[in-house]
């Protein structure tokens, strides 16, 4: 259907006068020959002078008999900026390079405009192809192994649809082995405790572990021995000095798996034959104490909350590592900790996960393994300039030479660093009204989106725009609402059954 005719413009930068009658609309897909162009700017024009505008204007306001134009539609009219968006070459989507013909009419895409959208190998699904707000039947897949170890971050404003498209994705990934994935959840929204959630896929029993300080049947509980945290794991997570650092240092050369009881132990004297400071001891302590939610009870050390212990649960690191190399899905339920400890126990299973993928590339064993990914809200607590060298900063610089790659959620990407977050090579980007995201998010992209800002500051909830260098441009779609694809998922389980 023609609902315009390109007048004017230059590369990049279409002008499109709507044809009366149509409207056109911020993020609308056009077509034109092979081309698809996206609407990115809207503008009135008209064939009057300004002042007869305006003189016109006030005859009509003021009351005065008559004045309507004739063929108003032809001297007024609506304008779009629009630029190329993909140029399909013999069912191959390219770049464009060429100006659509001048004059030429456009119509609004169809279904069958996308035909050369292919499926992908190990394809994760993301949502349907959209254009403005008008969803088109084409789904949108991505190939996830490859997208997964490059990194996906999701920015958005808080309501827009982060988790709902996290949901969807996790969704689609129960099954597929090609992936491991560890979801630290802070608001135990997920695995769907009391509500619908991943827990209600049809392979979730298999697929999916469930690791919470309460767990329900079925799952299990989240407890470490602190026995098996390491001085790096407090590395960027938790403030400390360099001298506290060394002080961990010279206790856990000395005392390996003890390390941290023998901290908490040791008395001054002790600590100034391994030339640490009484004030230093002192102060780690603390600091340590209140970290891992324990006290000295007679010299021994107790822990005051259910998530650090002592003895017993000694292989939780181990078995989520195991679970997440044979490709499960993983999900904690972080949302009664605070942040120190989520992210201590998120970093201690990362790390784990990642030493186990570094020695699998020195053995030549990766590319039999899944591409692990990890699931973490606002990324900035780790990614951020604070983070300093922890677990989750070693994996988004280089992650993906070992099939690690972090799924970072957050409302602010200006707080990740640039050369990390142009690291991150696919960017499902959902509304955000602040300016100064979205040209941090511009900023990064795979894509030219230098045009876009406007175009994302009007996405509504579940609209996102999917700059990836796995995709040939940047894709605008609608993600699906996660009950819906349950709802979806539960009738074609049906079919099967009864078919
Ligand atoms: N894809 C979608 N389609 C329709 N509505 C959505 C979609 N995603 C989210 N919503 C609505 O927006 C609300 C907030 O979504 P949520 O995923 O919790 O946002 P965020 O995690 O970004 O804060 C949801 O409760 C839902 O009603
Ligand atoms: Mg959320």
């Amino acid at each position: 259907m023609v609902v315009g005719q390109i007048i004017g413009g230059e590369y990049g930068e279409l002008l499109v006068r709507q044809k009366s009658g149509q409207i056109i609309e911020i993020g609308d897909l056009l077509s034109i020959d092979d081309i698809i162009l996206q609407v990115y700017d809207l503008a009135y024009g008209s064939l009057l002078e300004d002042t007869d505008i305006a003189r016109m204007s006030g005859m009509q306001l003021e009351g005065y008999d008559d004045t309507s134009l004739m063929e108003e539609e032809i001297r007024n009219y609506v304008s779009a900026k629009a630029k190329p968006l993909v140029h399909v070459k013999k069912g191959v989507a390219k770049i464009p390079k060429r100006l659509p013909g001048f004059f030429g009419t456009v119509d609004r895409v169809k279904k069958d405009d996308f035909y050369f959208m292919e499926e992908p190998e190990n394809s994760l699904y993301l949502g349907k192809v959209r254009s403005g707000s008008m969803v088109l039947d084409v789904p949108v897949k991505i190939n996830g192994k490859e997208a997964l170890s490059h990194h996906i971050l999701i920015p958005a404003t808080t309501g827009r649809g982060k988790s709902n498209l996290v949901k969807v994705m996790l969704w689609d990934m129960v099954p597929k082995e090609w992936c491991g994935v560890l979801v630290i959840d802070p608001h135990d929204e997920y695995f769907g405790r009391n509500e619908i959630g991943i827990k209600d896929h049809h392979d979730a029993r298999d697929k999916v572990l469930y690791y919470s300080p309460n767990p329900p049947k079925g799952g299990y509980s989240l407890r470490i021995n602190i026995s098996l945290l390491r001085p790096w794991n407090l590395r960027g997570i938790i403030d400390i000095t360099d001298a506290q650092s060394q002080a961990m240092y010279v206790y856990y050369n000395i005392y390996h798996d003890n390390w941290l009881k023998a901290i908490l132990r040791a008395e001054a004297e002790d600590a100034k034959a391994h030339g640490i400071h009484e004030t230093t001891l002192n102060v780690l302590q603390r600091k340590l104490q209140l970290s891992f939610d324990v006290r000295m009870v007679n010299g021994e050390v107790v822990p005051r909350g259910s998530i650090f212990v002592t003895q017993g649960s000694d292989n939780m690191v181990n078995e989520i590592a195991d679970a997440l190399e044979d490709g499960k899905k993983v999900i904690l339920d972080t949302s009664s900790m605070s942040g120190d400890k989520e992210l201590l126990i998120a970093g201690m299973i990362t790390d784990r996960v990642f030493n186990r993928y570094k020695k699998y590339k020195e053995l030549g064993e990766l590319d039999s393994k899944p591409t692990i990914g990890i699931v973490i809200e606002e990324a900035p607590r780790v990614l951020g300039e604070r983070g300093g060298r922890n677990v989750f900063h070693s994996i988004a610089r280089e992650g993906r030479k070992f099939r690690v790659g972090l799924i970072a959620i957050t409302q602010l990407s200006s707080m990740i660093p640039r050369e990390i977050l142009a690291n991150m090579n696919t960017k499902i980007i959902l509304g955000n009204e602040m300016k100064s995201e979205r040209e941090a998010i511009i900023g990064s992209a795979a894509q030219d989106l230098s045009k876009d800002g406007k175009n994302i500051a009007s996405l509504d909830k579940g609209e996102a725009l999917v700059s990836s260098i796995f995709t040939k441009f940047a894709v605008p779609i609608k993600i699906d609402l996660f009950d819906d694809v349950v709802e979806g998922g539960r009738k074609k389980t049906k079919l099967e059954f009864f078919g």
